[in-house]
């Protein structure tokens, strides 16, 4: 059984018909027919209903369509991670979530393109989910990213768990009491989420925080993007979850207070495609551990 087999036979499946199958993959009929009976015979189970107009398939059929449609697309991403991976050219694409600006990234890219001074480097603001797909298409070699999401073509390496901070419009009750702030504090205002789309997103780790704990935000206002939370915490609409890191977007009408719950983390994933070892990545992650021993922050050390 080869690639050829299962691009046939999903055609032959999505068209229904073997007339518009064959036009679509530029081949005669009777060939295209031959191939699904051999198929077919290599498998010894029938797989299309015989005589069925449109074409049905059997049970066997249905099975061996949805495993063989996820091994197409299994392939296509191999060609275009590979064809990525092998590139000559002198690019190296980084995606990143936003409030990964606010914390090392800046200094590691700094330090990253000493050692790589001729080096092409690109930035593209994607959210974590967004990244898997950019790395397996082949438009990024890295991402930033804060959700742990599963996927067989790409390693992922937990940096660090930053903690959590809620962001408060100056002057609010919360921003003038002493030391940490409970989260059951924060319940009873309007919670700041984002991003809103795509889904899961930041706004769903924090969302989750609260749940764990059996704690349910009274209001909870979904906006785009982090700016927008901040600002409409500036404006006094609400209260913000955020990453520690974001204590460095300095605002005068913004208050930042670490909470009292050491569990309240978001971790910081470095994402690449799987067995990807080419030098840019593994010195990428020497430079990001040089900068965590020299800051005293804590991690556990990964090779690639
Ligand atoms: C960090 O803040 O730990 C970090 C941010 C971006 C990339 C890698 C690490």
């Amino acid at each position: 059984m080869e690639l050829r087999h299962l691009r046939y036979f999903v055609t032959v499946a999505d068209e229904k018909n073997f007339t518009r199958a064959a036009e679509r993959l530029n081949i005669a009929q009777p060939p295209l027919s031959r191939q699904i009976q051999q198929l077919e015979e290599e498998l010894g189970v029938v797989l299309i209903e015989k005589g069925s107009r449109p074409l049905r398939l059997t049970e066997a059929g249905k099975f061996f369509h949805a495993h063989a449609q996820e091994l197409l697309d299994k392939a296509a991403d191999l060609k275009a991670m590979t064809q990525r991976v092998g590139k000559i050219d002198r690019k190296f694409a980084i995606g990143f979530v936003a409030s990964t600006l606010y914390g090392l990234l800046p200094e590691i890219v700094r330090r990253f393109r000493e050692r790589y001074q001729t080096l092409d480097i690109s930035f593209h603001e994607l959210a974590t989910i967004e990244q898997i797909q950019a790395l397996k298409e082949g438009r990024i070699d890295v991402g930033f990213g804060r959700l742990k999401i599963e996927d067989p073509a790409v390693r992922r390496v937990v940096l660090r768990e930053e903690p959590l901070i809620v962001a408060l419009p100056a002057g609010h009750r919360l921003s003038k009491t002493e030391g940490p702030i409970r989260l059951s504090d924060v319940t009873q205002e309007a919670l700041l989420v984002y991003p809103k789309q795509p889904r899961p997103s930041f706004a769903d780790q924090v969302l989750a925080i609260f749940r764990e704990r059996m704690l349910f935000p009274q209001k909870v206002i979904e906006v785009r993007e982090l700016q927008i939370a901040i600002g409409l915490v500036g404006a006094g609409q609400g209260v913000a979850i955020v990453p520690k890191s974001l204590q460095g977007m300095v605002r005068t009408d913004v208050v930042y207070k670490t909470l009292d719950d050491p569990g309240a983390v978001s971790p910081i994933i470095f994402s690449v495609r799987q067995m990807d070892r080419t030098p840019e990545l593994v010195n990428m992650l020497e430079v990001i551990y040089e900068i965590y021993d020299e800051l005293g922050i804590s991690h556990v050390k990964h090779v690639l």
